[in-house]
């Protein structure tokens, strides 16, 4: 491998992951400006490495060394790139925070991101797994990005409908390492209104007495809710919600609501069911249970901690063993969220 100025050899990537699993890379690149990635990939060796994109690592599972190149996306800068009578075009380079480019934009006077205010992680990394939260998804802010693809250098632009987002999930979360993510545009409204549908949100407004709330207005509603109910990454290892809300059937849906009158379920447009994994693995007896160094969080089922020394072999096993027990409990089987390496 050519030793360029900007990448590490044998590096550990413990800190480079919320969770704070432990693992190593063979090279660690970091990448400021999309030049970078050009003249990594005019490398002799480079269609034949392993690589790993990396933002910020909070959305990741380590299960042992990386042995290839892992990239580290630090690629900045945020703008104005266009306004219409709709709404606003505001570009951010892809290793931009994202809470930090979400305050931003509403200081700038900008709204459309409040609701997902504090989600860990970078602006690059948000279309991956279209984050979403209280009420709204990001593709539904989304304009356009642009992105590399790893293996031939080739740059491209990426519409709504080439990124194929869906619950948790897009074309580069189903092809991983195939591109990596340079800049995004959102198209942030200017007729705009509050999202506040979601329950926690409107019960959380309410209680400030704020009956028409301003972004900010929500932004710190939504921070306020995170704050009491999410572990802070910093202060305690995990990787957000750990699984994903399972969809199913009708038929299932009404089986399972005649058993449990209080179960949470969310009816989707296509007609199926989205229940809450959280009530599931609580309902099963795992919240505030640890399976060695690794806990199912006590104020938040869904996430999963690291209580200190955690390995990617000791999330695999209690995330197997909350699994079994919801399926042999409910017959519904859920799947993880984060990406395992
Ligand atoms: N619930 C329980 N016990 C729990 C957790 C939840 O009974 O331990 C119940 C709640 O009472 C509620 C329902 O489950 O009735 C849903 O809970 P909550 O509103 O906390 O949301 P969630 O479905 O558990 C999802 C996202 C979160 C996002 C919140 C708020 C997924 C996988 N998770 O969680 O996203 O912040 O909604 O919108 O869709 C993430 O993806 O990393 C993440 C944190």
């Amino acid at each position: 491998m050519t030793a360029l100025p900007f990448s590490v050899p044998d590096a550990d990537l413990t800190r480079l992951n919320t969770f704070g699993l432990p693992a190593h890379a063979g090279r660690l690149v970091r990448v400021t400006t999309a030049e970078q990635l050009r003249a990594l990939a005019a490398e002799t060796c480079w269609a034949a490495t392993p690589r790993l994109v990396l933002g910020g690592g909070s959305n990741l599972i380590f299960t042992g060394d990386f042995a290839g190149t892992v990239l580290k996306v630090e690629i900045g800068g945020r703008r104005l790139v266009g306004e219409d009578e709709e709404g606003w075009i505001v570009e951010a380079g892809a290793g931009e925070n994202w809470h930090d480019f979400v305050r931003w934009t509403l200081a700038q006077g900008w709204p459309g991101l409040e609701n997902l205010s504090l989600i860990p992680g970078t602006v690059g990394a948000a279309p991956i797994q279209n984050i979403g939260a209280y009420g709204l998804e990001m593709a539904e802010r989304f304009e356009s990005l642009d992105a590399m693809e790893l293996a031939t250098g080739a740059a491209r632009v990426f519409t709504a409908a080439d990124c194929a987002f869906g619950y948790r999930d897009s074309v580069f979360k189903r092809n991983p390492g195939r591109w990596l993510v340079t800049a995004v545009r959102f198209r942030l409204p200017k007729r705009w209104a509050p999202v506040t549908r979601y329950a926690d949100v409107a019960r959380e407004l309410e209680a400030q007495g704020i009956a028409q709330p301003t972004a900010l207005q929500v932004s710190d509603a939504v921070i306020a809710i995170r704050r009491r109910k999410l572990p802070d990454p910093a202060v305690i290892g995990n990787a957000g919600s750990f699984f994903k809300n399972p969809v199913v059937d009708v038929a299932t849906h009404a089986r399972l609501a005649a058993a449990h009158p209080g179960m949470p379920a969310y009816p989707q447009a296509d007609g199926s069911v989205k229940l809450a994994a959280g009530w599931l693995i609580e309902q099963a007896g795992w919240k505030g249970r640890d399976l060695g160094p690794v806990g199912c969080f006590e104020r938040q089922a869904l996430v999963l901690v690291n209580r200190g020394g955690a390995t990617g072999a000791d999330v695999r096993r209690i995330a197997a063993a909350i699994q079994a027990e919801v399926l042999a409990r409910f017959g519904v089987g859920i799947e993880p969220e984060p990406v395992f390496v």
